[in-house]
């Protein structure tokens, strides 16, 4: 169901279960490679435990992305300029968004997420931080064409897009949404976005499988979220965390391996695996800076720069949207 602002509702039947979380977790489980999207992680524990992977020794993202933020501020505020209003794909972390907004000095703020209450609770704290910036939260699915607040309307856009997001979806995917971006933000809109790099294969596995085990919590937290929301009796214990890197899609794979042969129901549907098979959990995509580029220009954003941390491990790009062209 879609609201007039192009807002995706959360249906539920009778009892109370989210439509589409059953859907897709039914659809997933009947395919040859089992898989259930990567988006359903994020439960109130899933957020908790991905908050706690960003705190990890191994895992290397976040720390990266806000060091660029750091040393950068002063070459992004001279790309960007003043007075245009950021617009944040997600509801903004408490630490990377303060850094981008005391750089640039933005003339507004717009968050937009689909999980109002987080949105709610995060811009409260950002218009506290800065309280001359108007900030202007928005509750929709930025994934389909958002229509701003009209005291935007005459601002040129800054679109943010942090921690390497973009890289959890297929390229099919990626690009629809950095066109959408276009089309949500308007002509002579920028966007910053966070791509994170490829590299050493071991760091990579590391983290995505850290010693503390965290990450392995975060991904069989969706069997216990399916057990306990879509009436499953998924034996957790039988499976495994597995993260893998797949060379020819030059990105991270997170599977639930399991461990024995195993048959368990979801909402009255029985299913079977045997010993070795995995449900996909997670696709997290590694970009060159060219690979990077060519996203983006096939969404109709040009790059014009790029930071990388001073390990190289993580890149922040800026981009410009192009009108299209049919020229060579
Ligand atoms: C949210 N996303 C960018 C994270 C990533 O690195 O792909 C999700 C994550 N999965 C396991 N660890 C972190």
């Amino acid at each position: 169901m879609t609201s007039a602002k192009g807002l995706r509702l959360v249906e539920r039947d009778a009892g109370g279960v989210d439509l589409a979380f059953r859907e897709d977790v039914l659809a997933g489980l009947a395919e040859a490679q089992k898989a259930v999207p990567a988006r359903w992680f994020y439960d109130d524990r899933g957020s908790q435990l991905f908050e706690d992977i960003t705190q990890l020794p191994e895992y290397y993202p976040t720390r990266a992305e806000t060091e660029i933020l750091q040393t950068r501020a002063g070459a992004i505020a001279d790309l960007v300029g003043e007075a245009r209003a950021v617009v944040e794909f997600g509801s903004g972390s408490s630490v990377k968004t303060p850094l981008l907004l005391s750089a640039i000095r933005p003339s507004a703020y717009v968050p937009l997420d689909i999980a109002g209450d987080f949105l709610r609770a995060s811009s409260a704290a950002l218009a506290a931080k800065f309280p001359g910036l108007p900030v202007y939260p928005v509750e929709a699915d930025f994934m389909r064409r958002v229509e701003l607040p009209a005291e935007v309307a005459g601002l040129p856009k800054l679109g943010f897009f942090p921690g390497s997001t973009i890289g959890n979806m297929i390229a099919r995917t990626a690009t629809d949404l950095l066109r959408t971006m276009r089309a949500t933000l308007g002509e002579g809109a920028m966007l910053l976005i966070g791509m994170d790099l490829v590299k050493d294969e071991e760091v990579l596995l590391a983290a995505y499988d850290d010693a503390a085990g965290v990450t392995a919590q975060f991904n069989l937290n969706l069997l216990e979220r399916i057990n306990r929301e879509l009436g499953g009796d998924i034996p957790i214990d039988v499976f495994a965390h597995e993260a893998r890197w797949n060379d020819a899609f030059a990105r991270i794979e997170m599977h639930l391996v399991a461990q024995s042969d195993v048959a368990f129901t979801v909402g009255g549907q029985r299913f079977a695996m045997r010993a070795g098979e995995s449900i996909h959990t997670e696709n997290s995509h590694k970009f060159t800076k060219r690979s990077a580029q060519m996203l983006l220009a096939a969404a109709g954003w040009e790059p014009c720069a790029r930071w990388t941390d001073e390990a190289r491990q993580f890149s922040l790009v800026l981009a410009e949207s192009r009108p299209p062209r049919s020229a060579p």
